[in-house]
């Protein structure tokens, strides 16, 4: 039997922390046991993310604060992983092992091995076929809501992003793993699943498209609740919205990554639509689902933005309406095509228009999240959280808007009607009804 713990941390995005769980299960199902102290463990995991330099900058921190654990076995892995290779080992000595996303199952093999401590080994070989599958003997996960991923790599190529070179090829899952994979999930529990892939629109198993896979889940799964992640604008066609608007399980949410609302920014970008084509998809969608919360990215200070362009990306966030944004500064990643156009927007210009971008996305949040006030919505209890004295359990409504109750006999994992009373940031307080 093995006894070895792991500690695992995860940066970057949602696929990552579905690899952090792959990894862990893979694990455990070798008889590993997983710790949320890296002082125990004997192995410890550190998933990096490459998307921007500052991700880099915050893994490589915190490698360096987990190489002082020397009898561990320290594995770095993931994007930067995959980007840096040997390189890690000359900025942080303390590594045992680097591993690229496409290596997983190896890696596990050799942590769950009888080596206590395992000598240096590099794992970087690219695998386009991979897609991993979370053992079906894994059960107590404990979470109510779930991310499942069903496509890997990327094959979009948008000028700025790192992303392809380092996940490879696109690849999706079969759809009978991806059924298998939810059935165990609701067996322990789990209400709602989020199907993740850089673009959930691109998946494609032999005949089965995405439409297709999100209609064999709803029919061959009892889950309450669905969601995806991201999806392009350049492939969203409106029977995905039609489909949310007849079916309740399929939530009414979308992450529709904008970038930029200047058309002349969006052809650098390659992202092959336009601001016109944005606007249309989102007019178009909410005329089917008009409840909709729609999700974005922007990114600020891509190579010769002008004010005339950001002017046009704050033109497009108005008419949009976003429930939320994750938005950035444009951060050069060496092998991309657009590091090699001149990143020539000032970093106090970049600095300026990403704090003004923020300034109206809240205000219009805002503008959002106040009409709320009374409404009735169906929150999934998933998680407590103490506020000053008092306890309460967390929940979100179908869009993905945070709710908090008071616990009393609720736990997590149930679904219950609530109204909408008190607005505190961004987290309503909700009554049970
Ligand atoms: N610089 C800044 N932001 C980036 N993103 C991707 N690459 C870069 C980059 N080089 C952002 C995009 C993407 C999100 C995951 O990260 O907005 O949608
Ligand atoms: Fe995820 Fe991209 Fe970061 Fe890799 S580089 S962790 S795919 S966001």
């Amino acid at each position: 039997m093995n006894s070895k713990k792991a500690y695992l941390k995860s940066f970057g995005c949602q696929m990552n922390a579905f690899d952090t769980e792959v990894i862990a299960a893979l694990l455990t199902e070798k008889g590993c046991t997983i710790t949320e102290d890296p002082e125990e463990a004997d192995i410890i995991i550190v998933n990096t993310c490459s998307i921007r330099k500052h991700a880099e900058i915050r893994a490589i921190n915190w490698l360096h604060n987990l190489s002082r654990h020397e009898n561990a076995t320290l594995v770095v892995c993931g994007c930067m992983a995959q980007k840096k290779g040997e390189n890690l080992k000359k900025l942080v000595p303390g590594i045992d092992i680097i591993s690229g996303p496409d290596n997983y199952s190896q890696l596990v093999s050799i942590l769950s091995g009888e080596l206590s401590k395992i000598p240096y080994t590099l794992l970087l070989g690219r695998n386009h076929d991979t897609t991993y599958k979370l053992p079906t003997t894994q059960q107590q996960h404990g979470k109510p809501s779930r991310f499942l991923s069903i496509t890997r790599g990327c094959e979009n190529f948008c000028t700025y992003c790192v992303v392809p070179y380092l996940r490879g090829k696109l690849r999706s899952k079969d759809p009978e793993t991806v059924i298998d994979e939810i059935n165990m999930m609701e067996l322990s529990g789990v209400k709602e699943v989020t199907l993740l892939g850089q673009n959930v629109m691109a998946y494609q198993y032999g005949k089965v498209d995405f439409m297709n896979l999100m209609r064999i889940i709803l029919e061959k799964t009892d889950l309450h609740r669905i969601r995806f992640l991201t999806t392009h604008p350049k492939d969203v066609t409106m029977n995905l919205f039609s489909l949310m608007a007849e079916n309740s399980r399929v939530c009414p949410h979308i992450h529709l990554p904008l970038q930029s609302g200047s058309n002349r920014i969006l052809k650098l970008m390659g992202r092959k639509y336009t601001r016109e084509e944005y606007i249309f998809i989102v007019e178009e969608a909410r005329k089917i689902v008009p409840d909709l919360a729609i999700s974005t990215d922007i990114i600020v200070g891509f190579p010769t933005e002008e004010e005339s362009d950001f002017q046009d990306t704050i033109e497009v966030i108005e008419l949009a309406r976003f429930d939320s944004a994750f938005t950035f500064k444009y951060s050069p990643r060496e092998g991309t095509s657009a590091f090699r156009m001149d990143n020539n927007v000032a970093a106090a210009t970049k600095k300026n228009r990403l704090a003004y971008l923020n300034k109206k996305l809240k205000e219009i949040r805002l503008d959002i999240f106040r009409q709320l006030s009374g409404k009735n919505f169906k929150i999934l209890l998933d998680g407590r959280i103490k506020k000053g004295k008092y306890q309460y359990i967390k929940g979100r409504t179908p869009h993905f808007r945070n709710v908090i109750v008071k616990p009393g006999k609720l736990s997590e994992g149930e679904i219950i009607d609530v109204k909408l009373q008190e607005l505190n940031g961004f987290t309503y307080t909700g009554e049970e009804i």
